[in-house]
């Protein structure tokens, strides 16, 4: 499967869990998840379908292992964090003990932005002149 799509199919489905979960706050009148909530639909959703579209736009062949590497790397980031913060806003465990998979989540969300800027800045197609 070609990354946009891939992507793509990875936006659609949070944006599937991420409008269930608002779904189940709206109906329930209990709002603790909306961190939770915003991250699956924003990083999750958004970020995701963003990413697609770069792919679709502007990434011409960037060398397939550091493709690949961003998509993981995303991917495990933003599970790992609407999980975090799932189990933190719901109460199932304490801070103490989700600070550093929330960290380490942050860090892949965060490398996953800069492994994307850089086949970005790499990539011929789209360049700036
Ligand atoms: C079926 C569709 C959706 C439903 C039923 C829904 C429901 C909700 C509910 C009940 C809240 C909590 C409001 C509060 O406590 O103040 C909320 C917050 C939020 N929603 Fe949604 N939502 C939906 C779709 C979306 C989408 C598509 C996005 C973004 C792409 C989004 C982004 C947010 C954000 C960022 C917040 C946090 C806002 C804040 O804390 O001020 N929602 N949503
Ligand atoms: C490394 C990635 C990120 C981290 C570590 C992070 C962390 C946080 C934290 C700690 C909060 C405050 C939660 C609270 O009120 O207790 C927050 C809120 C929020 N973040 Fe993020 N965030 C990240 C990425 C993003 C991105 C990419 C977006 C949008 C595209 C976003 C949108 C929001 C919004 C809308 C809120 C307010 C949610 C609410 O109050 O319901 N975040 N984030």
């Amino acid at each position: 499967m070609q990354l946009d799509r891939t992507y793509l199919v990875w936006a659609l489905s949070y944006a599937v869990g991420g409008m269930g979960l608002g779904i189940y706050m709206a109906a329930s009148h209990q709002h603790e998840q909306h961190v939770t909530h915003a991250h699956l639909l924003l990083l999750g959703f958004v970020a995701s379908l963003v990413y697609g579209v770069i792919h679709k736009l502007w990434l011409q062949g960037p060398g397939h292992g550091i493709a690949v590497a961003q998509l993981v790397v995303h991917q495990l980031g933003v599970l790992a964090m609407c999980m975090g913060l799932f189990l933190l806003y719901g109460g199932f465990a304490s801070g103490a003990v989700l600070e550093p998979l929330l960290g380490v989540a942050s860090i892949a969300v965060l490398l996953g932005a800069v492994l994307m800027l850089r086949m970005v800045l790499t990539s011929r197609r789209g360049a700036w002149a």
